[in-house]
């Protein structure tokens, strides 16, 4: 499996000496104490894998209606977009990037990367952003190994053709905390330099449900293409709690790799902080043991700066925590918090044949 914590630009726990513990909740205007010298390295999206990419229209060819969903969103939009945006440019000038489509930073979270030598950008977010590089697994999903037709086959033998298919890299759907962790790795913009020197957003006000079944959504498999289906109610009782529960894991992991009181530090702070404070309301409404085991990790105290150890000793725990309640709670008791879970209305942007 891939544990993929630190792929998106977190330059990891800080070892800076010498910060002053400041109140990054509060609005103090502390000046910069150090400047970051940390690497930036660049890792891609689409499994880290560029050399098993096998490209959006590969995907196409069985999955057309996810396809044409996918086109409608900005994951494929940012593709011609980014390289043409002025704020693009500005945020690539500040951080001394002179093509955006070359070998940078940007090129993460924006685009899906082929090659396993050369990188070459070959479109936006795309299946294998949140799926996984597809080159080892594309078969092993799509047949039986035992020579079951895939038409008549049990449950039990799905499992074991997607068991094989995850074996191989594949992030799938059944994994709940799997493919949700990747929204959180990209949305939480884990980068402190792209934020402080860039000037980039530091991170979406992202909601697990709101923005995934809106323009993001393409479950028609479930309907043997039918429709594109929203997830179940119960399940998504589990996103809006699992949604927080990341927030809680990538806003620690984010703030252990801070080393300035900036932009970017409070941004980790204030999303870690929301966090605790929303599943704290939520276990006062039903009681999560894995909640219970979240807060007993962390706490308010613990957002700051040169505080490190402690960060990621509980971003782990958190893990471990939300790992286990996405897979073993199926929902169905979590109706009392049904009036907190964002509605359509709420939804970011439209599913595509809805
Ligand atoms: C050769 C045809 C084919 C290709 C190419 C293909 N798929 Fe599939 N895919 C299938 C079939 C068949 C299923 C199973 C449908 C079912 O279980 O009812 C499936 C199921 C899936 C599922 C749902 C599995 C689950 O966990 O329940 C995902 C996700 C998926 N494919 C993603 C992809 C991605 C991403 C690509 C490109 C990298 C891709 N597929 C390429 C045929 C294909
Ligand atoms: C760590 C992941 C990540 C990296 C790396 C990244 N971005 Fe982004 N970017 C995002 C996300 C997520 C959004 C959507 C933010 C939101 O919800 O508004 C975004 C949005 C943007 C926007 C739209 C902002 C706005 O004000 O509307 C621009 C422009 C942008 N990025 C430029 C860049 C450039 C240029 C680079 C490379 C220097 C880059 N990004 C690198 C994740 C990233
Ligand atoms: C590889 C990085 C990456 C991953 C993984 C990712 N996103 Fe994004 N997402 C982005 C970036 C970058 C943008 C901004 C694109 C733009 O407009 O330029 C974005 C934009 C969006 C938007 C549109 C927001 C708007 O402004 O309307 C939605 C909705 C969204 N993402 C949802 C999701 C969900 C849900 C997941 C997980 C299932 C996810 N994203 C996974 C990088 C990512
Ligand atoms: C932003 C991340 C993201 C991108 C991009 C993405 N997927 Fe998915 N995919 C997901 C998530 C999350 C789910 C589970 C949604 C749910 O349960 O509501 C999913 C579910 C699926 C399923 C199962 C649907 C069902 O009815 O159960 C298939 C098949 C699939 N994706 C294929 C693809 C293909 C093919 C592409 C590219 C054309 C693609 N995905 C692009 C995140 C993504």
């Amino acid at each position: 499996m891939n544990d993929s914590t630190h792929k998106r630009g977190f330059t990891g726990a800080s070892v800076v000496a010498g910060l002053a513990i400041v109140g990054l909740l509060g609005a103090v205007g502390t000046a910069a104490i150090v400047g970051s010298t940390a690497a930036d390295p660049v890792l891609y999206a689409s499994g880290d894998n560029p050399g098993k990419i096998a490209g959006p229209d590969k995907c196409a060819e069985c999955h057309p209606k996810e396809s044409e969903a996918w086109q409608t969103t900005h994951h494929h939009a940012t593709f011609i977009d980014l390289p043409r945006d002025d704020k693009a440019r500005e945020i690539a000038d500040k951080m001394g990037i002179r093509r955006i489509k070359a070998d940078s930073t940007c090129l993460s979270c924006h685009f899906t990367v082929q090659g396993a030598t050369e990188m070459e950008p070959i479109s936006g977010i795309s299946c294998e952003s949140c799926h996984g590089a597809g080159e080892d697994w594309i078969d092993i999903h799509s047949t039986n190994a035992d020579g079951a037709d895939r038409e008549t086959e049990t449950e039990a033998q799905r499992i074991v053709r997607i068991e094989a298919a995850v074996a191989k890299g594949m992030l799938s759907p059944m994994d709940l905390y799997t493919v949700a962790e990747n929204c959180y790795q990209c949305h939480t913009a884990p980068n402190e330099k792209l934020v402080n020197t860039g000037g980039h957003p530091a991170g979406s006000n992202f909601d697990l449900v709101a923005w995934s079944q809106g323009e993001i959504r393409h479950n028609f498999n479930r309907t043997d293409n039918t429709s594109n289906a929203p997830a179940d109610q119960d399940t998504l009782r589990v996103m809006f709690v699992l949604g927080k529960m990341l927030d809680l894991e990538y806003g620690a992991r984010g703030l252990a790799g801070a080393t300035e009181s900036k932009d970017y530090a409070k941004a980790m702070a204030q999303r870690t902080n929301r966090a605790l404070k929303q599943l704290g309301q939520v276990n006062g409404i039903v009681e999560i043991p894995q909640i219970t085991t979240m807060l007993g990790a962390l706490e308010a105290g613990d957002l700051k700066l040169n505080n490190s150890e402690k960060l990621l000793a509980a971003a782990d725990a958190i893990k471990a925590a939300a790992r286990d309640f996405a897979a073993n709670n199926d929902g169905s008791g979590l109706a009392a918090l049904d009036k907190f879970v964002p509605g359509e209305d709420k939804w970011k942007g439209s599913a595509h044949g809805g």
